[in-house]
């Protein structure tokens, strides 16, 4: 096992009807006194399950009026228009708007996209210089006192309410980039899963391979040998994959939807990474596919995993056979070699990202000729993770790339 230190600071309410009950404690807790508080969320999903009006309502209680309708007292400042996969450019207006209007307290309601964008708003606009450049690019050290954030989390998936992660995408020079630092952890995520319940499927199924994936960038990362981490990410994918089949046969099964949701942060806050070197290569691939493409980020991971694990499958065979034993129940007595049985594995993999519905190619991803043009380019634009079990080329990448095809 690797050194580690461990630390969440962010502090969780899950549950129906968190938001009403625990909201204001929070608000009083964190806001900058006197300042008024924004609400980020996006396309207007949060207006439809409920979020929306539960913050709102709580922040009148409090004494927070809506934009436009202030009196002397504090505002409710709005930031609608958070796209899937941010850009940088929308996260600097969120960041000049929170300057202007004297923001205490940022409140992201949504997905990991907004939440992603209000993580890093919180960065941006206490900070005098330019915090893409400084965090995103040079992983300068955070020292300023960023702004307070929370979130309301209303589609399970990234994460990112108990991480210190904050993904945008700079759509001048096409790096789609992530950095985790413990200062832009929220401070509190308040998690209901009613709200999730009105997620499309193609959601629900992104999400959950979303989460997959989390789980598996750290567990096939090393060192090699057993971890108690690895042994906790076994029964979290077994249970993944048992609430996504329940969950999909009945979308109102409020178990299975709870369980993906609080998987999703088990996933994420770090628990899982103790000891581990964390590879992320299948991320670093996807995000260059989307930032060349803006595809969506779950499905662009089902089309990569499968591929790359073939790659790599011998550099890491014995957690890869451990993997088709402890995660989809084969048995080794049914392979000759180690080898067959850790293929196997990665074939049950690519089964269920099938049964699951998602795309397995990058032509099912809705890629066409024009973008097969340009994946030696985006090959090129890819990080290279250190934590794998062996390090690729860029050669290797668009090998992979053109394996998905
Ligand atoms: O825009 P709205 O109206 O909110 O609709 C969203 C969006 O269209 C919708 N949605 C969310 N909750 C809903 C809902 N629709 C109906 N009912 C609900 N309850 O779902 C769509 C997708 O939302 P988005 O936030 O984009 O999805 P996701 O949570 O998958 O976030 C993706 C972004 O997070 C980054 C990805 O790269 C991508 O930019 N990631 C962030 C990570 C982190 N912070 O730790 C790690 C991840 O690996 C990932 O890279
Ligand atoms: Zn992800």
């Amino acid at each position: 096992m690797k050194d580690f230190s461990w630390e969440c600071r962010t502090k969780v309410r899950f549950g129906q009807g968190c938001v009403r009950e625990y909201l204001a404690e929070f608000v009083k807790e964190f806001a900058l006194p006197g300042r008024n508080i924004m609400i980020g969320y996006g396309g207007g999903s949060v207006k439809r399950n409920g979020s929306y009006d539960d913050v709102v309502s709580v922040l009148g209680s409090l004494g927070y009026s809506r934009d436009g309708d202030a009196g002397e007292g504090r505002m409710i400042v709005e930031f609608p228009g958070i796209m899937s996969n941010p850009t940088l450019r929308r996260m600097k207006e969120g960041a000049e708007l929170a300057s202007l209007m004297d923001v205490g307290l940022i409140i992201g309601i949504g997905g990991g996209s907004v939440m992603d964008c209000c993580k890093a708003i919180s960065v941006q606009a206490a900070y005098p210089g330019d915090a893409w450049e400084d965090f995103w690019m040079k992983g300068l050290p955070m020292k300023h006192d960023i702004i307070p954030c929370g979130v309301v989390v209303t589609m399970p998936a990234t994460g990112s309410e108990v991480n210190g992660c904050a993904v945008l995408t700079n759509e001048e020079t096409k790096i789609k980039c992530d950095r985790d630092y413990p200062e832009m952890n929220p401070l509190f995520a308040l998690m209901d899963p009613v709200y999730t319940l009105s997620m499309p499927e193609r959601q629900l199924k992104a999400g959950t391979f979303d989460i997959f994936s989390h789980i598996m960038e750290t567990y096939f990362s090393r060192p090699l040998g057993d971890n108690p981490a690895d042994d906790v990410s076994e029964g979290l994918m077994r249970g993944l994959v048992r609430d996504f089949r329940k969950a999909a046969a009945d979308p109102e099964d409020m178990t299975a939807r709870s369980n993906i949701m609080w998987t999703a942060s088990l996933a994420e806050n770090r628990i899982i990474k103790t000891g581990k070197s964390k590879d992320f290569q299948a991320h670093n691939m996807e995000h260059q596919l989307s930032a060349y493409t803006d595809c969506n980020h779950g499905e662009g991971l089902a089309v990569l995993h499968p591929a790359y694990y073939r790659h790599i499958c011998g550099d890491g065979l014995y957690k890869f056979a451990r993997f088709a034993e402890n995660v989809w129940g084969l048995s080794p007595d049914d392979y000759e070699e180690t080898d067959d049985l850790a293929l196997a594995g990665i074939d049950a993999l690519a089964d269920f990202i099938k049964e699951m519905g998602l795309p397995s190619t990058l032509r099912e991803l809705g890629f066409g000729n024009e973008e097969r043009a340009l994946l030696p380019e985006i090959a090129e634009s890819c990080f290279i993770s250190e934590g794998a079990f062996r390090q690729l080329t860029h050669e290797e990448i668009l090998e992979i790339y053109e394996e998905c095809w």
